[in-house]
């Protein structure tokens, strides 16, 4: 299944919407840095799905935060993505030549370029964060900055990202390699609906119902990513496919196999759009993306 309908329009929107800040706030100067400044936008310009992004802004527009701030918010959580994606495809971690359908960086560039390129985006986007153009009220843009700080790091996506070397030569049970999605996807995932009743300042059972969303729904994103490896084209993906079996990595696939890991995914998401039941319309843009998070193909 490709997009579906409903998200493509913002889909879309956004994928332009990211490129044209990207565009602006890499603008590359005529000095030495250039070629971290050319990594730094071949590792976010032109491509993904711009998932994390099309989250951020659906939760901010649930409580009506004004789109400058929420595209601001969005576009610092996809640097932090970005930056994980470069480091994640070196070659002491995935060793991977392909992302998004192109060359992956320390491809494109060279491995000390492409450590820096995700060190600086990843810096970046808390620098984003803290800009009053992100909100007036600093204590917001403090809380912020603490979420992510705590979902990005050894407590989130740099735990699971530790986790899942450890997995190459350790055998995880269920719980463990849950645990490890979780972190590794899940928690940068969660940040997203996170920032939006940040922004909004949600009440505490608002909050309590979001989680719930964005928890089941960043276990199910990443067994999708899962059974793409196993099932998926490269084509489609941009990426290299069946690879996870090969380095022996945890995943839900080699615990539950293919159909048992597909019917998790889907109950998992008719769990968190379940949490969504007390939102309207309003958060019928969060059960789309649901949706799409485990139809999709690439
Ligand atoms: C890939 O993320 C890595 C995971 C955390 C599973 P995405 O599937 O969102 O990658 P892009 O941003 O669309 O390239
Ligand atoms: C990467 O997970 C997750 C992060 C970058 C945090 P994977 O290694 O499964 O992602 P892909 O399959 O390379 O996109
Ligand atoms: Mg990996
Ligand atoms: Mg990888
Ligand atoms: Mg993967």
């Amino acid at each position: 299944m490709h997009t579906p309908p409903a998200l493509k329009p913002a889909l879309d929107a956004l994928a332009q919407a990211m490129d044209s800040r990207f565009d602006r706030l890499l603008a590359v100067p005529e000095d030495p840095r250039r070629r971290l400044y050319e990594a730094m936008r071949h590792a976010t310009m032109d491509g993904g799905k711009r998932m994390r992004p099309l989250l951020t802004v659906a939760a901010c527009d649930l409580f009506r935060v004004e789109k400058d701030r929420s595209l601001r918010v969005a576009l610092a959580i996809e640097c932090v993505h970005c930056y994980s994606l470069v480091h994640d495809d070196m070659p002491c971690m995935d060793d991977d030549d392909v992302r998004r359908g192109k060359p992956t960086v320390h491809k494109a560039f060279d491995e000390a370029t492409a450590v820096l390129a995700g060190d600086a985006l990843q810096t970046l986007a808390f620098e984003i964060l803290a800009d009053e153009a992100t909100h007036d009220d600093p204590n917001i843009r403090i809380q912020l900055i603490q979420e992510l700080a705590k979902a990005a790091g050894p407590a989130g996506m740099v735990g699971g990202q530790a986790m899942d070397l450890a997995a190459e030569t350790t055998t995880f049970d269920l719980p463990t390699t849950t645990r490890l999605q979780q972190l590794k996807t899940g928690a940068l995932l969660a940040f997203c609906i996170e920032a939006g009743a940040i922004m909004g300042k949600a009440t505490p059972e608002q909050r309590t119902r979001l989680r719930g969303y964005a928890h089941d729904l960043g276990l199910a994103f990443q067994i999708a990513d899962d059974l793409l490896d196993v099932e998926g084209s490269s084509a489609r993906t941009g990426k290299a496919v069946a690879k996870d079996m090969a380095a022996g990595k945890a995943t839900f696939v080699s615990l539950l196999g293919v159909e048992r890991a597909r019917q998790q995914a889907d109950f998992l998401i008719d769990q968190a759009i379940n949490h969504l039941a007390s939102f309207g319309a309003e958060a019928d843009l969060l059960r789309a993306i649901a949706r799409f998070a485990i139809e999709r193909d690439h």
